[in-house]
């Protein structure tokens, strides 16, 4: 969803700049800029991913100690050169990249017309510099103008503004959008993200909202929107560099795939912390989930495994219709915000109205995210950074948060017991990829998928699905299995591929029957299921389980296959599963 860069340094800035806004072309790959100050301001920019971009136009050509750039996920005008950032005023004097929207920027932007100002862009942007320019030319210096410039904004945004008149700073300022800064010896570092500056500093700055930073080689200072100055802790990240590199792998998202069994016991050994928490919740009658994407299906599995485990009334809201619900909310209700970026916009808006009326618990990803800011109480998973656009790691360190707060929740010990076994399992699926490929070899021109699964994979087969439609451009749909003869049976014809998923246990012989009856309809039948099942025998495509993992369990090890399918459709495909068109990994607007 946009990410900034900015530094000042001791040396060349332009290829560190581009080096850190590499890292964060997970949030958006449409186009991509850079500035920097030596007598004047420079700048280039492009639309394109960074390598075509720099391929064309050599991003790192550019001279100056001090710098910001930008890559863009559109959301005011097209992906196009023009609307590329950084912005720059009239005069050339300013130039700043920005990230979030400006949702007054008609207004702001007939105003400045009227007064002479010319728009080379469709943006919302674009409003930003010339303001700045505005007050400049009214005689305040850059930081004056930037403050008065932010007041006027409504919206979110990250922003990195350099001016040619003050060319030893960057002005920096936050709201509703990340933004982190960054310290060390050589100089100092603003970005959206932690990734971005690892292989220069450790030591970061969380910045909250209406804060305003100046940035200079050897001096941060950072403000509220009075210029009051704010004392601020220095926090160092544990994260590795190579832990946000690709290790050897063709993409980030096979690489995090298989770092899902580490994964599993690094979430694992937050268990006393949750224990903790468990213990200081407040006397709760009913539990509300809210998410978006891949971690609202990880909130369906925490519906099915509290109603069915505990006996809990609970529910789950999308959080982009979260405002639609909010009028039952007490004191006894207990709501759980699930978010890997602890980022997404929806969901901290649904986190503000929750929190008046509420006990809020959030389970988050990313240290130090604006959500873990909001949240009464807070779990991370201990994913590591998620480089890959579609979430994988994340999903499975979100369930084993939910399945360690449902054990300690309903005092569950043989559930606690059986999550310790999950580790070692998850790797044994890891061993077949080679089966894996055969079988997306095979289905890869298929225009249509169904995911079939009853109780808790239910969101296994959405989940399933969700992955499919992100990185392939196939249309997939996860359905509940007794529920495609109320329609979708409908759609069923000779060889649709439909994936059922069938593990041992209770709900096994319904779902058996439901998966009979699609497959006399002629569909093409990939099953997951137990090792031991001889009904499935004729089944050609099968991925089978020790059927030690039992029903409620499963769905932390069945998705992997699904994420496995996905991805190797993907590259039969030719398709970049790190950069799925149209999306985002951090979506910070709603
Ligand atoms: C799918 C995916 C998205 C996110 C959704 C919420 O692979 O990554 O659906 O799950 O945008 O993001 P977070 O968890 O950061 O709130």
């Amino acid at each position: 969803m946009c990410g900034i860069v900015g530094c000042v340094l001791d040396k060349k800035a332009a290829p560190i700049i581009i080096d850190s806004i590499k890292k964060l072309e997970y949030r958006g790959y449409d186009s991509v800029g850079i500035a920097t100050v030596t007598d004047s301001i420079n700048v280039k920019k492009g639309s394109g991913k960074i390598k075509e971009v720099d391929d064309e136009i050599k991003l790192k050509d550019i001279d100056g100690n001090i710098g910001i750039a930008h890559v863009r996920w559109a959301t005011h005008g097209n992906p196009t050169k023009e609307n590329a950032h950084p912005h720059c005023d009239c005069k050339n004097k300013i130039s700043i990249v920005h990230n979030g929207i400006i949702e007054n920027y008609k207004e702001l932007r007939q105003e400045l017309l009227n007064e002479g100002h010319v728009f080379k862009s469709e943006t919302d942007t674009e409003v930003i510099p010339h303001l700045i320019e505005k007050y400049m030319d009214e005689g305040l210096d850059l930081l004056k103008s930037v403050q008065k410039t932010v007041k006027r904004l409504i919206g979110s945004y990250a922003l990195a503004v350099l001016s040619s008149d003050e060319p030893d700073r960057i002005i920096g300022a936050r709201n509703e959008s990340p933004l982190i800064v960054g310290v060390s010896d050589h100089g100092n570092y603003l970005a959206s993200d932690v990734p971005a500056i690892l292989n220069e500093t450790k030591k970061v700055i969380y910045l909250e909202d209406k804060e305003i930073i100046v940035l200079k080689k050897d001096d941060v200072t950072i403000m509220d929107l009075d210029l009051n100055v704010l004392e601020k802790k220095i926090t160092t990240i544990t994260w590795d560099p190579e832990m946000a590199e690709k290790g050897g792998y063709e993409h980030f998202m096979i690489k995090e795939i298989y770092e899902e069994p580490q994964v599993i016991k690094d979430t694992l050994s937050e268990a006393e912390k949750i224990k903790e928490i468990v213990s200081k919740f407040k006397n709760f009658n009913r539990i509300c989930f809210v998410a978006c994407g891949t971690s609202y299906h990880a909130s369906l599995i925490g519906e099915y495994l509290i109603e069915s485990q505990i006996g809990i009334p609970t529910e789950v809201i999308l959080a982009s219709e979260f405002e639609y619900f909010q009028k039952t909310l007490d004191k006894h209700t207990l709501v759980i915000f699930i978010t890997q970026s602890g980022e997404t916009a929806d969901t901290i808006k649904a986190l503000k109205i929750a929190k008046k009326k509420s006990e809020t618990l959030a389970i988050v990803n990313v240290v130090g995210s604006s959500i873990t800011r909001e949240a009464d109480h807070v779990i991370y998973t201990r994913a590591g950074p998620e480089i890959s656009v579609a979430a994988t790691k994340t999903y499975i360190s979100q369930l084993i948060c939910i399945y360690l707060l449902v054990a300690y929740l309903g005092e569950n010990e043989k559930l606690l017991d059986n999550l310790y076994k999950i580790s070692r399992l998850s790797e044994k699926i890891l061993s077949r990829e080679e089966q894996i490929r055969e079988i997306a070899k095979k289905y890869k021109f298929a225009r249509d998928f169904f995911y079939i699964g009853r109780g808790f994979n239910y969101p296994t087969a959405l989940e399933g699905a969700l992955k499919l439609k992100e990185i392939t451009y196939i249309h997939g749909e996860g359905y509940p299995a007794g529920e495609l003869k109320h329609g979708p049976l409908a759609l069923i014809e000779d060889n649709i591929p439909v994936v059922g998923i069938l593990p041992p246990g209770p709900s096994y012989r319904k779902t058996y029957n439901n998966l009979q009856e699609i497959k006399a309809r002629g569909a093409d039948m990939i099953i997951l299921g137990a090792n031991n099942d001889t009904h499935l025998d004729d089944i050609e495509d099968k991925l089978l389980f020790d059927p030690e993992i039992d029903e409620v369990l499963s769905p932390l090890l069945y998705i992997i296959d699904l994420q496995l399918l996905a991805y190797y459709i993907s590259i039969e495909k030719g398709i970049d599963p790190d950069k799925p068109k149209n999306l985002a990994k951090s979506v910070t607007v709603e």
